[in-house]
């Protein structure tokens, strides 16, 4: 990219540290018309401080790799354009909340991908190995739900947003939740895994339906309408002591 920037440069404190101690460091970074906060960080890291520590790997929102709190909001890197979230041409960018910090921008995601487990995120079988596809009708009302959360692209911004996490270590947050309502909508699958899950301490029932969740997915997945259903379904299981 040519240094061909014509307005004032943008004044970017980044955090850098390690999860013991840290602090926001100031660069100044050319002003270019339609830069991301990814092209920001890859400047900062070619041109002024090469040992700046980031993580990304698609650039154009696929992965899930480069969220980040962007002048104090979880958002992704590589699809937030600079000029949409600078103030007074400053822009602030800080980890990810409630992930701890390897290094600079770099968050530890184990503990949030463990909770994906927890929550049975994953397809459990009905019965024997199927020796054929099954075949599910695309306006099937199961398969709509399970498809309507399946996107997840596991960014963790609405894990970030969620006050309730910051609040109570046990909660499992909405990504886990909204991946084993996913899961629990396939017809194939055995379906009382999740539920047993969902009832568990810091399961579905420990969301206050608060919503900040929805409102920052970047592709738009309904979180709160995901653990809505999975607690409708596991206090319904749990009255007929179906568990
Ligand atoms: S539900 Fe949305 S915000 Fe949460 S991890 Fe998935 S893509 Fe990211
Ligand atoms: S780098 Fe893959 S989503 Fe941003």
């Amino acid at each position: 990219m040519a240094d061909d920037a014509a307005s004032p440069p943008l004044t970017v404190a980044i955090w850098r540290g390690d999860a013991r101690k840290g602090s926001l460091v100031s660069y100044r970074v050319p002003n270019r018309p339609g830069q991301t906060i990814l092209d920001v960080l890859t400047w900062v890291q070619r041109t002024a401080e090469p040992g700046l520590a980031y993580r990304f790997a698609c650039r154009v929102g696929m992965c899930g790799s480069c969220a980040l709190t962007i002048n104090g909001l979880p958002r992704w890197a590589c699809r937030t354009r600079a000029e949409a979230v600078a103030r007074d041409n400053r822009i602030e960018i800080r980890p990810l909340r409630h992930f701890p910090v390897i290094r600079d921008l770099v968050a530890d995601v184990e503990a949030f991908f463990e909770r994906w487990q927890r929550a049975f995120g994953r397809f459990g079988p009905s019965g024997p190995e199927a020796t054929d596809f099954a075949r599910i009708a695309p306006d099937d009302p199961d398969r709509r739900a399970a498809d309507a959360a399946i996107e997840c692209i596991g960014c963790g911004i609405c894990f970030a947003a969620c006050d309730t996490v910051g609040a109570n270590p046990d909660y499992l947050g909405p990504a886990a939740l909204n991946r084993a309502w996913a899961a629990h909508n396939d017809s194939r699958d055995d379906r009382r895994a999740h539920l047993r899950a969902a009832v568990q301490n810091g399961g579905a029932h420990t969301c206050h339906s608060q919503g900040s969740c929805r409102r920052v997915c970047p592709v738009g997945r309904d979180l709160t309408r995901s653990i809505a259903g999975l607690k409708r379904k596991s206090l319904t299981a749990a009255l007929k002591g179906k568990l």
